[in-house]
C-alpha cells in the first residue's frame, strides 16, 4: 500500500511581525502515525500547530492537511482536525458527561451518530465510571482523558495535542499515550508537542524545533545515528561518580580532559563522549587521581535526549562564536540565525525527506457526519 501523507508541510514561515516564529520548516507525517514534536519553549511549536490548524496563516511556504491547503482551505481543515490546545481548559462545574455534550453540540453532532460516538468513545477512553463526576474534581490525568475525548468526539482523521501530559504523573502519561497508540492503530493521526523524553522515544518519528527551525527529524533511531551525534572514533560512556554531590565538579573535571569530547549530566550520572582510542580505564583512573573516588563507567548507547543536546550545543556554540565575533545583543542572534542552517554542517542533519509529495496525500472523509462550524 502507498504511504499516504497526512500532513505535508513545505518550508513553512510564520512571522509576527519581523519575529520569525517558524523559520522554513519542511517535514512530512503519515497515516496512523504518532508523530512527537519536540522544542524548548518560545522555539515555535504552538505556532506551527496553529498553522497546521489554519488557526495563524504562513508568511511563506506551503502546508497541507488531508490534501487541503492550509492556507486557501483553511476552513475545511478546522473541520476535520482535532485540536487540544496547550491551556485547554474543560468547563469545570460541569459534568464529564455535561462537558462531552457540550463539544459534540459545537461540533453539531446528534442523534444516533452522537449515540454512538460518544458510547464508543467513553468504552474507549475508559470513562464509563466518572460520567456524572463534576470535571473539575477530576486528577490532571482523567481531565486530559476527557479533554482527548472532547478533541476527538467529531471523529477528525488529524489530531494535534499540544503538550497534553505537561503537569499529569507519569502513570498517567503512559496510559494517555498507550490510548494514542490504541487510535492510531484505527487511522487516526496525532501530531504531539511534549518536553519528555520517554514519551518522544516511542514515537515512530520525531521532529525538534529550535530558535524557530527544525534541526532534527526522522525515527529516533536515525536521530541518535547522526554524525554531529555520534561522530566517528567516539564512543559514549555513563559515569557514575560515588559521591552524589560531587557530580557537578566531576564534570568540570571530566570535561578538562584531552580525551573527552563532550559530557553532560543526567540526573546522579554524566554521559561522556570519549575518543575511542583512549581507554575508558584511564577515565577510572584520572577521576581517582582527582580525588573522586571509583567510578563506575560503561559504554551506553546514546539516548535521544544525548542526541538533543549535541545538536543543540552544536548551534550554541556557533552562536555565541559569532555572538562575539560581531558583537550581536540577543535580539540580533534571531537574525543570525536566519543564515546559519545553510552555512554550518548542521543542515547535514537536517534530513526532512526530499520526496515529500502532495500527490500522496490523502483525502478527507467525505461521508463523516459533523457540522460546518469548529470550535478551534
Ligand atoms: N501572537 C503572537 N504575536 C507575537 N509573537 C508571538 C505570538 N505568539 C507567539 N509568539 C512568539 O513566537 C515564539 C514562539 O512561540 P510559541 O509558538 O508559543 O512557542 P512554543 O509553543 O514552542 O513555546 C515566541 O517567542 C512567542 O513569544
Ligand atoms: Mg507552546
Amino acid at each position: 500500500m502507498a504511504e499516504q501523507n497526512v500532513i505535508l508541510v513545505d518550508k513553512l514561515t510564520v512571522r509576527y511581525g519581523d519575529f520569525m516564529a517558524v523559520n522554513s520548516i519542511t517535514f512530512y507525517v503519515q497515516k496512523g502515525e504518532v508523530f512527537g514534536f519536540l522544542g524548548p519553549n518560545g522555539s515555535g511549536k504552538t505556532t506551527l500547530i496553529k498553522t497546521l490548524c489554519g488557526l495563524v496563516k504562513p508568511s511563506s511556504g506551503k502546508g497541507s492537511i488531508l490534501g487541503l491547503d492550509i492556507a486557501k482551505d483553511a476552513e475545511i481543515v478546522r473541520e476535520n482536525v482535532g485540536y487540544m490546545s496547550q491551556k485547554f481548559n474543560l468547563y469545570e462545574d460541569l459534568t464529564v458527561e455535561e462537558n462531552i455534550n457540550f463539544y459534540a453540540g459545537v461540533y453539531g453532532l446528534k442523534g444516533k451518530y452522537l449515540r454512538r460516538r460518544k458510547d464508543e468513545l467513553i468504552a474507549l477512553v475508559g470513562v464509563e465510571n466518572y460520567l456524572n463526576r463534576q470535571s473539575g474534581k477530576l486528577s490532571g490525568g482523567w481531565k486530559q482523558r476527557l479533554a482527548l475525548i472532547c478533541a476527538l468526539i467529531h471523529e477528525p482523521a488529524v489530531v494535534f495535542l499540544d503538550e497534553p501530559t505537561a503537569g499529569i504523573d507519569p502513570v498517567a502519561r503512559r496510559e494517555l499515550w498507550d490510548l494514542l497508540f490504541r487510535f492510531s492503530g484505527q487511522g487516526i493521526t496525532f501530531f504531539v508537542t511534549t518536553h519528555y523524553m520517554d514519551e518522544a522515544e516511542r514515537c515512530g518519528r520525531v521532529g525538534y524545533i529550535y530558535y524557530s527551525k527544525l534541526i532534527a527529524y526522522g525515527t529516533p533511531e536515525e536521530i541518535k545515528a547522526l554524525p554531529i551525534v555520534s561522530p566517528e572514533n567516539t564512543m559514549r560512556m555513563e559515569v557514575l561518580v560515588p559521591v552524589s554531590s560531587q557530580v557537578s565538579s566531576a564534570l568540570t573535571f571530566i570535561k578538562s580532559l584531552s580525551y573527552v569530547q563532550d559530557a553532560t549530566i543526567f540526573g546522579q550520572s554524566i554521559h561522556v563522549l570519549i575518543n575511542k582510542a583512549s581507554k575508558q580505564e584511564k577515565l577510572v583512573s584520572d577521576l581517582v587521581k582527582q580525588n573522586f573516588g571509583k567510578a563506575g563507567v560503561r559504554e551506553i548507547n546514546p539516548s535521544l535526549e544525548d542526541a538533543f543536546v549535541a545538536l543543540t550545543s552544536q548551534i550554541d556554540k556557533e552562536i555565541h562564536k559569532r555572538q562575539t565575533l560581531l558583537n550581536l545583543s540577543d535580539r540580533g542572534v534571531t537574525s543570525l540565525l536566519r543564515g546559519l542552517e545553510a552555512e554550518t554542517d548542521l543542515s547535514k542533519s537536517i534530513s526532512p525527506d526530499k520526496s515529500v509529495s502532495p500527490d500522496k496525500s490523502v483525502s478527507p472523509d467525505k461521508n463523516k457526519k459533523g457540522s460546518k462550524t469548529q470550535p478551534l
